[in-house]
């Protein structure tokens, strides 16, 4: 007898896409196969639809505490559940700053109470704290530690090198890096000064980006800690990070594969405008390139709302960032649809690759005795992004507009649902999740 049977889907399994039905009991995947005459207290049909394990987005900004008029853990968890997401990592550079045990052990008492899906924290890493951070790093619900090499959104900061090599000195997990150099985008940032928004990509340039992860390399190699590079932009990064894959893992950005300079910022203006920023067709190509690959390890959408009021200041006062949780998903569906990625590469990307590059335990993978986090989504589905779907606090979405070829139409967290059709459904029964230490 299980809880719940989800039948007649197509499962993409780690042996591949199988017609196989998926029986969750006690919050686990309890069985995987030809399950028709089995007795379950509900059943799903999803006959016609694909079943792939939980979405993992590692990299959300939630706002809470400090800026909840952008959004907070309730809101930004709830658009993670519509647009099939099961887990998230949230961002340490709230105010205050996530940058000791008492503020993550907040964010955690506040997600299990208001998170519609299972949840990790980042703590930032400072000058001030770089020394107590391997002892932190394994505290409940801590994903890592999270270090901005170049400022972006708020006051973390860590930019110079011997306090970079503290950082990585202390701790023995993966370190996630915010990689652009702070000296050029300071020493460059007057030179764009009234010119717009489409000087971002040239003040925050692919030197920036390659400068700072060369570096970052080198700090690894030395230290033999393992990294892992947030918003990789540049064409320029790739060999570095294919050189030093043994320690080092990476990410890219739906945006950065989506969205094209200059075409952004004209259509745009500074709702395209993030850090790093959307570049010109040559880097999405060699990103396209490094997806296709297996160089690539995660996908996150950096989902970084700000109200449409505070992107109307002219750049660069204009703050960087745009929603992303909720149109993840569709997005890569569609290029899934568009023949640019497989469905299972796009599975190795938000499932597997984040359990691996993590450590997550119980999750990623659609197998007896992991967690029952499931993504149902419906390939051949034609929907259009609008402003009004996305349920983002900011109200906006960059996408507005764009139709697609692909959807999530429910998702369900150790064996509950969450969202169906659309909508929420049931209440936030969030967890932590468990990491390998
Ligand atoms: O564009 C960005 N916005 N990049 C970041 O690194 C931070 C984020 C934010 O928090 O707004």
């Amino acid at each position: 007898m299980f809880d719940l049977l989800i039948r007649g889907g197509t499962c993409v399994t780690p042996s591949g896409r199988a017609q196989v039905d998926v029986g969750l009991s006690d919050g686990r995947i309890a069985a995987v196969g030809a399950l028709s005459v089995a007795d379950a207290r509900e059943v799903f049909d999803a006959s016609g639809l694909h079943v792939l394990p939980g979405v993992v987005d590692p990299q959300c900004h939630f706002r809470e505490p400090g800026m909840t008029h952008k959004e907070d853990l309730g809101s930004g968890s709830a658009s993670a559940a519509l647009g099939g997401v099961t887990t998230f990592f949230e961002m340490p550079n709230t105010q205050p700053n996530t940058d000791s045990p008492e503020q993550l052990a907040w964010k955690v008492a506040r997600a299990r109470e208001t998170a519609w899906v299972d949840f990790g924290f980042f703590l930032g890493a400072t000058n001030e704290n770089a020394d107590a951070l391997g002892e932190w790093e394994t505290l409940e619900g801590c994903a890592g530690i999270k270090m901005f090499c170049g400022s972006s959104t708020g006051t973390l900061l860590v930019d110079k090198p011997e306090h970079q090599r503290r950082v990585l000195s202390s701790g023995r997990r993966r370190v996630a890096c915010h990689s652009e150099d702070e000296a050029r985008l300071k020493a460059r940032k007057g030179l764009f000064a009234g010119r717009g928004v489409g000087f971002h990509p040239e003040w925050r340039d692919e030197d920036c980006a390659v400068l700072s992860t060369r570096s970052l390399m080198q700090l690894s190699r030395e230290t033999g800690r393992r990294l892992h590079v947030l918003h990789v932009t540049t064409a320029g990064e790739l060999p570095l990070l294919a050189e030093n894959k043994a320690l080092v893992t990476f990410e890219v950005c739906p945006q950065h594969l989506t969205l094209t300079a200059p075409d952004c910022y004209e259509r745009l203006g500074t709702l395209a405008q993030m850090n790093p920023p959307i570049r010109d067709a040559r880097h999405q190509a060699a990103l396209w390139d490094a997806v296709r690959s297996g160089l690539v390890d995660v996908l996150g959408s950096d989902h970084a709302p700000h109200t449409l009021e505070e992107k109307a200041k002219e750049w660069p006062a204009s703050p960087s960032g745009m929603p992303g949780v909720q149109t993840l998903l569709p997005l890569m569906l569609n290029h899934v649809h568009e023949g640019r990625l497989t469905l299972e590469r796009l599975v190795d990307l938000t499932s597997a690759g984040p359990a691996r590059v993590f450590g997550m335990l119980g999750k990623g993978r659609l197998a007896p005795g992991y967690d029952g986090d499931l993504t149902l989504v419906d390939l051949a589905a034609k929907k259009t992004i609008t402003h009004d779907w996305s349920k983002s606090k900011c109200g906006w979405t960059p996408f507005d507009g764009l139709p697609v070829t692909g959807w999530p139409v429910a998702t369900v967290v150790r064996g509950r649902f969450v969202m169906r059709d659309g909508a929420l459904v049931g209440r936030p029964s969030a967890q932590p999740v468990r990491f390998a230490r």
